[in-house]
């Protein structure tokens, strides 16, 4: 077990090297005094390796259309209940102009895997966007052909965002099974987005049905293999209009199944942290949703660095509906803003200035020499 000691001096070195059996150790106890000891290691290394700075990245849903049938995400492509919708070029730079005059510092683009999302049409945006603003520039677009992502990042998307959900290859055929498999798969697409010079981030559900604590510990020790720049995870939440969430899933717990609790999302929130010093880790909306009170607190005190401010029309953030019950459906981009900001200050952190990139790793390839 990790003892704070090691944290309170400066050996972080000790996070980075966790193996697997002290991952599932610290994944299985219920012990709420070893579990302070986690809380404060990860909000230890934090400190150190990303300092009290909140960053902020405004959050544009720009389409819930997709043609993907995930098991769990309600955009999936066979739910004929959902609305559609696309943003238009004016109502993305609209929102994008609130960004700035907001103070935030990214501004991230997603949407479902959506071929009407033209690869030159989303260029010429974030060409204007890196043009006229100071803004870093992330998407999350799913699993686009190399060449859509190619001319995205020389247009001068900064960032990208894939998560891989989950390491166990038969789990994700069983909660993606209407996935032809064309390559290359979500994993190895990170690698190349990181070739093609993004920032990549990722991540994972928790408890999703199948999930092990096994499998979910090589989640972690993966997020440390990728040296990922970003690690997003949360709660897996049934959506009823999906397979998972559907009364007769065709999908049963694993017998080490994972809960998805909220605690479950703090440790892995701390272990990512320990695992991965210098990413950027976003106390998420998903866990704001089952912990509307203090989810997001509880999120930046055990590991995370970032928030997500919704800067979505109030009008279509209702649509984008990936799981139910979402946090701050009903609210606007400035009330979003003032939320977080109080909540930031609430718990003595200050808002982030600036892009917020990774840190450390420019430095680091000059030191590796590659
Ligand atoms: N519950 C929680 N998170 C979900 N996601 C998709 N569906 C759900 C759900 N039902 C997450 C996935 C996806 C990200 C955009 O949202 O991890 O990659
Ligand atoms: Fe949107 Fe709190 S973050 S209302």
């Amino acid at each position: 077990m990790i003892s704070t000691r090691h944290y309170g001096a400066v050996d972080l070195t000790e996070g980075r090297d966790l193996q697997k059996p002290e991952i599932l150790k610290w994944l299985r106890t219920e012990d709420a005094r070893e579990l302070e000891e986690l809380w404060q290691a990860a909000d230890a290394v934090r400190k150190q390796s990303v300092g009290d700075a909140v960053h902020l990245r405004g959050l544009l849903e720009i389409s819930n259309h997709c043609i993907r049938r995930c098991g769990y995400c309600g955009l999936n492509a066979g739910n004929r209940e959902l609305t559609r919708y696309r943003m238009s070029r004016e109502e993305i730079l609209a929102c994008v102009a609130t960004a700035v005059e907001y103070g935030y510092g990214t501004v991230v683009m997603q949407a479902g895997e959506d071929y009407g999302i033209a690869t030159d049409w989303l260029a010429g945006i974030v060409r204007q966007i890196k043009q006229e603003t100071g803004l870093a520039v992330t998407l999350s677009m799913g699993e686009r052909p190399i060449d859509d992502l190619t001319v995205w990042r020389q247009a001068g998307a900064d960032r990208y965002l894939l998560r891989f959900e989950t390491t166990s290859p038969s789990l994700y055929e069983r909660v993606h099974p209407a996935d032809e498999r064309q390559r290359p798969g979500r994993i190895d697409l990170l690698k190349i987005l990181r070739e093609l010079g993004y920032e990549i981030g990722s991540g994972v559900m928790i408890g999703i049905p199948g999930q092990s604590l096994s499998s979910l510990a090589d989640d972690i020790l993966l997020f440390r293999a990728l040296d990922l720049d970003m690690i997003g995870v949360g709660p897996f939440i049934p959506h009823p209009q999906t397979m998972l969430g559907s009364s007769n899933s065709p999908v049963a717990p694993d017998a080490d199944q994972v809960p998805n609790t909220e605690m479950m999302v703090y440790k892995v929130i701390a272990l990512a942290r320990l695992v991965c010093p210098q990413a950027n880790i976003p106390s998420t909306t998903a866990l704001a949703t089952i912990n509307t009170e203090t989810g997001r607190e509880n999120g930046l005190s055990r590991g995370a660095n970032v928030v997500m401010p919704n800067l979505t029309p109030t009008k279509y953030r209702a649509l984008y509906e990936i799981y139910p019950g979402k946090a701050c459906i009903n609210e606007t981009a400035v009330q979003c803003r003032y939320c977080l900001e109080g909540r930031i200050e609430s718990i003595r952190r200050r808002v982030g200035h600036g892009p917020g990139s990774r840190a450390g790793r420019v430095k680091e390839r000059i030191v590796d020499g590659s």
